[in-house]
Parts: structure tokens; C-alpha cells; sequence
């Protein structure tokens, strides 16, 4: 049965509103009435949506616009914000519907800045005026309806605000109720208005294959930036993240807006200041070569787009998203267990798979702690290279004659549980599932196709497509005692073109292809609620808090050079937990780079995030082996405070630093693990003093060394304000250095 789009906008709102319900639920068990966090003042028409630290505010103007008001620190209870009034216009140029910052702004009227939606109408109009027409408040749940001046054409706009962290979740519903079919041209989830300023430093986060997260920061100029990605997936170039900081700003200190979309497929944000030089960010779909048809009757939700503000500086904004995406995001939330220590085969065996080699590996695995066992691309199909057998998810029998159970059983016996990769999206023309489907690829009939890796995207838009996606995997799992998935995606789009669909609606394919990516995730883990998921995509190709919803941990790069790793891990964090960040070890010299590296310090870089080995472990020496079995479990006494617990960047590798540290500080502050690394020392320089952060001044700690070494007279234990004011020197010298130093609470 062919499921229609208000049914499939179900099933990603159902996901959705177990965050809004998960937000709303909090206050409930602890605010007492007088600190609700949404207030509607009936006399000014004022909208406030309060946290702890954090006030977002919004009114109904004279003209019925739902107007921005205010962004920033948490105001007082008795604070009365005056009621919206539109701006004057500032010049002939810039009438004042334009001018006026709107939470919402439709293309129409004079509007010379970003539309957060573009309708148009089968008789030619395009003009498309938003007015205030109702709300319902439940809790932490907002919901604001919007109607344009003369036709039906309704937006549901759905605010949440989590009570703790201030972040706000903000997406909308747009509503075709003119009986007659129209095409959104654009549409975004929010418009996120900021104070007027002419110092913000916006801070993105950009890259490509083997080189991801990179933070760049560059002013806010009068035109407009645009973050985005084309290529139908959220991309590797750009990812939906920014932050927008003042001048002065710095890691610990100054006002952060900060916010990243939820949605993995191609999306837009834009940054622009108008008139007043008050700044706008608008965010969702990409309306390049967007157009979406809704029929009399239907609609089309947005992603949900969420941000926050802090005065605590880009760190502060880093630590409330890891939390926020711990305690409301991930699939596990609000207590998402710890990632197990995992072992993968890719680097070691390539395609060159055997039942015999993988049984070697997991036996050696076993032996140094690890506890999850992947077995990656090559045990399915004719998958001797890339050219062959994606699509064809049945084991290979020259490699595996007896099939998967028996390593699988080895693996268990071995104490470890057992994950498999998958690709399901994509598909080899040299595959059978092609041979007997050629029509289920995107392609744009009698025009060439663009192979990439030799592989072809299986049109995941099409129901047929999902429903045979689902059953192969279902079965997969179920007939196989699998764990872990972990779910690669290894080529963007090319002629995306939907074969057999009408032209007015092959461009939804944006949409639903995303849709029922999601729909299969959430079918999956609902069938199998023991089951773990990784996105993969060539390394960190899709990592967005959409897919993040249903995915437990994500492949950051497959670059896996332990020191370019620092500076990807240093960025990836700016927007995401290093709860969800695998990082592996793997041979020296690093295919990358041919660096090379110790093995202690390949360890330690990996262990700044969940750790994994991929590793030719057939090739290690037996004291290879007690380095690994002794920081494997020094890591297992400390991944709670690295994955789950508060960041401190305080040494960034970035801008060729040759000097890198972070300190991660446990939920119940009961202990500080710090990191730090060199790249190679010169000058006879001493390694930067390390003050630590956030502890207890008047508390206790103990200094316990996993790695690397203090100066002489360090003392072993000594009071968080010691720790903190005087530091510790640690004695780092020559070339790819690293130490590991835990600080443990002595006192209760
Ligand atoms: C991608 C992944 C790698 C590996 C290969 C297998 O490149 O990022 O980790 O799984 O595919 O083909």
C-alpha cells in the first residue's frame, strides 16, 4: 500500500514530538506555576519562552505580524516587554513590512530579505502575507498559527523550549486549505532574528572526504552567507551548525547564539543583517531546485531547527548542545548507555574477508578489551571491490560457507557482541538487486548517469524501494544475532530525477527520500530495541542532530591520522557530543598522511572520544598488545566523563598549533580527565602550563597519570583551587607527544 504524505509526516513528527514531549515533561515535575516557561501576555500580545538562563520573545504587531522581540540572557520574572510594534520604514527603499524582523516572513508584500517561505499560486500569484490568527500553549509547547491575508494557505508554527539548557526547538507546518494545488518554492523551519550588531564573528563548521570539521569564522558583512548542501544528503562541506558570537567572545566568556538543523538531507541556512544591521538566520530545506507540490488539503512539515544562546562563550554553547543532544536527541536519551570499546575490520582486511581471518581478529580483539566487534564492507554478495554486489545483502558464501553464525557465535563466546556494515541506500549496477530493478536508481531517463565509487543511489523516495530496504534489513537482523549497524552512504546525488513520477512532484524526492530514510531507521530500532546504529557517510558525511535521532554514534572522518584527528575532533565538538564521536586506532604509518605515530599516542587521541580499533591486530607485537589491554581499560574507567561529561577545549590544535589539550569533567564533577598533546616541540619551549577548569575549588583531587608525565614535585593530590590556579606543567617534549592525566575527587 502506497503510504501518503500526511502518513508519512506522521511518522517523522512522531519522532519529533517525542522531543517536544520530552522538553515539556520537565517542567511539569518541577516548576511551580509562576515559572512556566511559556507566558502569553493577553494586553501586549507578547510571547515569552523562558529558561533558566535563556528569554526568546515575540509579539503580534498593529499590522498582525508575528514580530521577533528578543534573544538573549534570562529576564527578570517582573519584566514587562513592551507590546510589538512594526518599524518605520527607514527609507523609500525599504518599506516597513520588509524592515520589521518577523519570525516567519513570507515572500510577499516588500520583503528583500531571506523568505522563510516562497508559495505559488496556479492562477501566477506569488504574494504571500503571514498574520497572526490563534496559539495554543501546552507546557513547554507553543504552537502559533499564521494565516495569509486573502488566501487559505495556514503555517503552524511549533515552538519548544527545554527548561534547562534553553534550547529551543522551532518548526513549521505549512497547510494548503485553498482546495486547489500549490507549490512551496521555499520553506524553513524558523527564522532566528538577532540583536543589531556590527561585530558578530560567524563561526561554521566546513570541509570535504578525509578533512571534516573545520571551523571557520568570518564577520557578518552586509550580504548574505549561505551555508548549505546540494548534493541531497547533509554533505561533508558544510554542516548545519553555526554560532554567532560578538566581538570579544572567547571560549569561556561572551554572548553565543548558537543553533544546528535537524534534517539530513540537502539544506540551507542563510546569515544576513538588514537594515538595521539586526542579524536573520534562516534555516531548512534548500530551496535550490526545491519545488513541492501540496495538494488541496495537504502539508508539509519542516525539519525542526534548533538553537540556543549563552553568555558562557563557544565552550558554554558546545557543552549545552552535547547535553542537550544526550538528554533529547540521541535514540537512547535521556540516559544513552556508554559507547562499548568496538573493533572494526576495515583498515586490517579491506574486501579480503574470511570466516577464519575475522575469527583471528575478534579473538585478538577480545583479548585487549574490546567489547563490540564489526565486521565492515565485503561479507555479502560478489563484494570483492568496490565494483561489485552493493545491493545484494545476502552473505557471500566462497568467504563465509557455513554464513555468519558461526563468527558471530565466536564473537559471543568471546564476550563481545557482533555489528555489521551495510550500505542500503546505494547499489552497483553489477549487482543482481540492479539487474532485476534498473528503474529503482535517481537518474533523468536517456540522459547519462554519474557513477561515483561505482555505485549508483537506489531511489529511496519510492515505497517500493523503502519496503524492500526494510525487509532485507529486518531480516538481516533478525535472522542473525547483529547488535550494531553501522549504516554507510558513500556518494552524493547526481541527476536526481524520480523515473515514473510526475513531473509536478518528482522534485519531492528532497523530502521523501529523507523521510523514509528516517520511517526505516525508526521501524528498525522499534523491531529490534537492543539494536545500535552508526551514521556513516565516507567518514562524516551525514551528521546532523535529523539523523542523529535515531542513530546512537557517528563515523566523524575516515581520516584516521591521530593527529589530523585533533583538529577534526576539535571541531566536530563545536557542535556535537563526543558521546557520539567513534574515533579509532589504526596502524602506523596512517594511510593518510604515511605519519607515524605510537601506538600510546594513537591511543590517546582516539580516547578523546569513543574509542574503537581498526588495526591489522594479526601484525602486533605482544607489547603492542599490553599498551593496548592497559589503556583499554584505563578508557574504561574514564568514557563516562569523556562521552557523557562536560568539555573543555583548552588548547585548541587548530591554526597549526603544535600544542592541543582538552579536559572533560564528569556529570557529578567527581572527576577531570585531561588530554594533551604535542605536535613537536621547538625552541627549547616548555610544554603551556594546563590550568584546569571547573572543579571544586575547596575540594580534593588526586592526580593519577594514564600517560605521559608531570614535571618533578607535581603534588598527588591537592585542592581544585590549586589544580585550577597553579596547573600542572607537564613534560611534553619531541615529536607527537601525548599525555593522559585524571584528577579524581578525594573528598566527597
Ligand atoms: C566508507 C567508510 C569506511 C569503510 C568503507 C567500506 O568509506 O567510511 O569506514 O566502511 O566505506 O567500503
Amino acid at each position: 500500500m502506497r503510504r501518503t504524505r500526511l502518513e508519512n509526516d506522521t511518522v517523522t513528527r512522531a519522532r519529533v514530538s517525542m522531543i517536544f514531549v520530552c522538553l515539556a515533561s520537565i517542567p511539569a515535575a518541577q516548576a511551580e506555576p509562576a515559572a512556566a516557561p511559556i507566558r502569553y501576555d493577553e494586553s501586549t500580545r507578547v510571547f515569552e519562552l523562558s529558561a533558566e538562563q535563556v528569554t526568546y520573545a515575540f509579539g503580534v504587531n498593529e499590522r498582525g505580524e508575528l514580530q521577533s522581540l528578543y534573544w538573549g540572557g534570562r529576564l527578570g520574572a517582573d519584566d514587562v516587554l513592551p507590546a510589538a510594534k512594526s518599524d518605520a520604514a527607514p527609507s523609500s527603499f525599504d518599506p516597513s513590512t520588509g524592515a520589521t524582523p518577523q519570525e516567519y516572513p513570507a515572500w510577499g508584500s516588500a520583503l528583500y530579505t531571506e523568505p522563510a517561505l516562497k508559495i505559488s499560486f496556479p492562477d501566477g500569484n506569488r504574494d504571500l502575507v503571514l498574520h497572526y490568527l490563534s496559539h495554543t500553549v501546552n507546557g513547554a509547547h507553543l504552537v502559533v498559527l499564521l494565516k495569509d491575508v486573502s488566501r487559505d494557505v495556514r503555517v503552524q508554527l511549533r515552538y519548544d523550549i527545554d527548561p534547562d539548557s534553553g534550547i529551543l526547538a522551532r518548526s513549521a507546518r505549512i497547510e494548503n486549505h485553498t482546495g486547489k494545488a500549490l507549490f512551496v518554492q521555499q520553506s524553513a523551519a524558523a527564522t532566528w532574528n538577532l540583536p543589531a550588531g556590527d561585530d558578530y564573528l560567524l563561526h561554521s563548521l566546513s570541509g570535504r572526504w578525509a578533512a571534516e570539521w573545520h571551523l571557520d569564522r568570518r564577520p557578518v558583512l552586509a550580504s548574505q552567507t549561505v551555508l548549505e548542501s546540494r548534493r541531497g544528503s547533509t554533505g561533508h562541506q558544510n554542516n548545519p551548525w553555526f554560532a554567532l558570537a560578538r566581538a570579544g567572545t572567547s571560549e569561556e566568556s561572551g554572548p553565543v547564539w548558537f543553533g544546528a538543523l535537524a534534517w539530513s538531507g540537502s539544506w540551507r541556512i542563510t546569515v544576513e543583517p538588514d537594515v538595521k544591521r539586526r542579524i536573520r538566520v534562516t534555516g531548512g530545506y534548500n530551496p535550490f531546485d526545491f519545488s513541492y507540490r501540496l495538494a488541496a488539503g495537504a502539508a508539509l512539515e519542516s525539519p525542526v531547527f534548533f538553537a540556543g544562546y549563552t553568555q558562557g562563550g563557544l565552550g558554554e554553547a558546545s557543552r549545552l548542545l552535547h547535553r542537550f543532544e544526550l538528554t533529547h536527541v540521541l535514540p537512547q536519551a535521556p540516559h544513552p548507555r556508554a559507547r562499548p570499546v568496538l573493533y572494526n575490520s576495515w583498515e586490517a582486511t579491506e574486501f579480503n574477508l574470511t570466516e577464519a581471518g575475522q575469527m583471528k581478529l575478534a579473538e585478538m580483539a577480545a583479548q585487549i578489551g574490546v567489547e563490540r566487534f564489526v565486521m565492515d564492507d565485503g561479507w555479502f554478495g560478489a563484494r570483492d571491490s568496490d565494483r561489485a554486489g552493493l545491493g545484494d545483502w545476502i552473505v557471500n558464501r566462497r568467504k563465509f560457507p557455513r554464513g555468519l553464525q558461526p563468527l558471530i557465535e565466536r564473537v559471543h563466546a568471546l564476550g563481545m557482541d557482533f555489528g555489521l556494515w551495510v550500505e542500503p541506500e546505494m547499489v552497483n549496477p553489477d549487482s543482481d538487486l540492479y539487474r532485476r530493478h534498473p528503474d529503482w536508481v535517481l537518474n533523468f531517463p536517456g540522459r547519462p548517469r554519474t557513477e561515483a565509487r561505482n555505485q549508483l543511489v537506489l531511489n529511496l523516495a519510492r515505497q517500493d524501494v523503502r519496503d524492500h530496504l526494510f525487509r532485507v534489513l529486518d531480516e538481516l537482523v533478525t535472522q542473525n544475532d547483529i547488535g550494531f549497524l553501522k549504516w554507510d552512504y558513500n556518494r552524493n546525488w547526481a541527476e536526481p530525477g524520480w523515473p515514473g513520477q510526475k513531473p509536478e512532484d518528482q522534485q519531492k524526492l528532497y523530502v521523501s527520500y529523507v523521510e523514509n530514510l528516517y520511517w526505516i531507521l525508526q521501524r528498525l530500532r522499534e523491531r529490534h530495541p537492543k539494536l545500535e546504529i552508526e551514521s556513516c557517510s565516507g567518514g562524516g558525511g551525514r551528521v546532523d542532530l535529523g539523523i542523529m535521532r535515531f542513530t546512537d554514534e557517528v563515523w566523524p572522518s575516515d581520516n584516521t591520522d591521530p593527529f589530523d584527528r585533533l583538529s577534526i575532533q576539535d571541531g566536530f565538538t563545536y557542535a556535537h557530543t563526543p558521546g557520539v564521536m567513534m574515533a579509532w586506532v589504526t596502524d602506523s604509518p596512517n594511510w593518510v598522511n604515511q605519519r607515524s605515530t605510537s601506538l600510546e599516542y594513537r591511543f590517546l587521541s582516539a580516547m578523546q572520544g569513543s574509542l574503537g580499533v581498526g588495526a591489522d591486530l594479526t601484525r602486533w607485537r605482544e607489547q603492542d598488545v599490553q599498551t593496548a589491554k592497559r589503556l583499554i581499560a584505563d578508557y574504561k574507567g574514564i568514557r563516562m566523563t569523556v562521552q557523557q561529561g562536560r568539555l573543555y577545549r583548552l588548547i585548541s590544535p587548530r591554526d597549526g598549533s603544535p600544542y592541543s589539550a582538552t579536559q572533560s569533567i564528569s556529570s557529578d564533577g567527581r572527576q577531570a580527565v585531561l588530554f594533551a598533546f604535542l605536535h613537536s616541540s621547538s625552541m627549547l619551549y616548555p610544554y603551556p602550563r594546563i590550568h584546569l577548569k571547573s572543579l571544586d575549588p575547596q575540594a580534593r583531587y588526586r592526580l593519577r597519570v594514564l600517560a605521559g608525565k608531570p614535571e618533578e614535585g607535581t603534588p598527588v593530590e591537592a585542592s581544585g583551587g590549586y589544580w585550577m590556579s597553579d596547573g600542572i606543567q607537564l613534560m611534553l617534549k619531541g615529536d607527537f607527544q601525548a599525555a593522559a592525566i585524571v584528577l579524581d575527587r578525594a573528598t566527597s
